[in-house]
């Protein structure tokens, strides 16, 4: 597929990283960026040699939400009858390999919903996270209202949907949004050093992981917890596996197969 509204690129032979490209409009996200982002991941995932993905945008910003240019003049009628605007977001959570947001800047409503839908967030000094949909006479559509309190509680998530006021990454860090922060001109050496990291181990136990804790949101404890032992020892039966403890146990790196 050709790329206008993404760049896509690999670091290492083995990190995927698709940088979202609409200066202009501050990484306003339509449906063309959308289609972009899902295709590239999605390739990603089905590469043999990719072990991890990371989403980033520009130092300004991420992505200033969905594109309300393009949204301002649809009726219910279009919205509803032609499952607009977010209708291709979802294919992201399809993606099984691990995907960091590597966020810099404005990270607001669509932006923030997608650095959402990542598996986490390391966020620049300088990023801001907000859900200010509210302001244009609407709600967050991509999952805001749902991430985001499993993600920072029903208070902060209620105060940012309410208000649409924004965060800074501190505070992001502190309720849970963001899972480290660091100088924006560290932001991508630090999240590639973790994508770098998660390449290097066992491919399937990163995606079990990726899936056991995926299955924390969608079901009780008692069945996550069941689900959780079930894939731990599904587990035993890789190579990996054997490699991982062999290699504590003589005192050496493992090498995974991912096998
Ligand atoms: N859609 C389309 N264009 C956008 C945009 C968006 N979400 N956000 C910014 N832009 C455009 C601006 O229109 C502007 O274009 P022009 O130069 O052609 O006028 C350009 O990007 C730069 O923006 P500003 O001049 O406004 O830059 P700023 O630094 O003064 O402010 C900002 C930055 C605070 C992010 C401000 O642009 C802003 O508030 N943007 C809108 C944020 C927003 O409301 N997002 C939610 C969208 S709705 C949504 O996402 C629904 C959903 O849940 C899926």
């Amino acid at each position: 597929m050709a790329y206008e509204l993404v760049e896509v690129r690999t670091e290492g032979g083995k990190v995927g990283i698709v940088t979202l490209n609409r200066p202009k409009q501050l990484n306003a996200l339509n449906n063309q960026l959308m289609d972009e982002l899902g295709a590239a991941l999605r390739a990603f995932d089905a590469d043999e040699a990719i072990g991890c993905m990371i989403v980033t945008g520009s130092e300004k910003a991420f992505a200033a939400g969905a594109d309300i240019g393009a949204m301002a003049t649809y009726t219910f009628a279009d919205v509803y009858k032609g499952d607009y605007i977010t209708r291709n977001w979802e294919t992201i959570r399809s993606v099984r390999k691990p995907v960091i947001a590597a966020v810099s800047g404005f990270c607001l409503g669509g932006g923030c919903e997608l650095a959402m839908m990542c598996d986490f967030i390391i966020a620049a000094d300088n990023a801001k996270f907000g859900q200010p949909e509210i302001k244009l006479g609407i709600i967050p559509g991509a999952g805001g209202t749902q991430r985001l309190p499993r993600s920072v509680g029903k208070s902060k998530a209620m105060d940012m949907a309410l208000t649409g006021r924004m965060i800074d990454a501190t505070e992001a860090e502190s309720c849970g949004l963001a899972s480290r922060v660091v100088p924006l001109d560290k932001l991508m050496e630090e999240t590639l050093g973790a994508a770098l990291m998660i390449c290097d181990y066992s491919q399937i136990a990163v995606m079990a992981a990726k899936e056991s804790v995926n299955r924390s949101f969608e079901t009780g404890l008692a069945d996550g917890v069941m689900f959780e032992r079930r894939m731990f020892h599904a587990l035993f039966a890789t190579t990996d596996q054997k490699e991982g403890m062999d290699a504590f146990v003589n005192k050496r790196k493992a090498q995974f197969k991912h096998q």
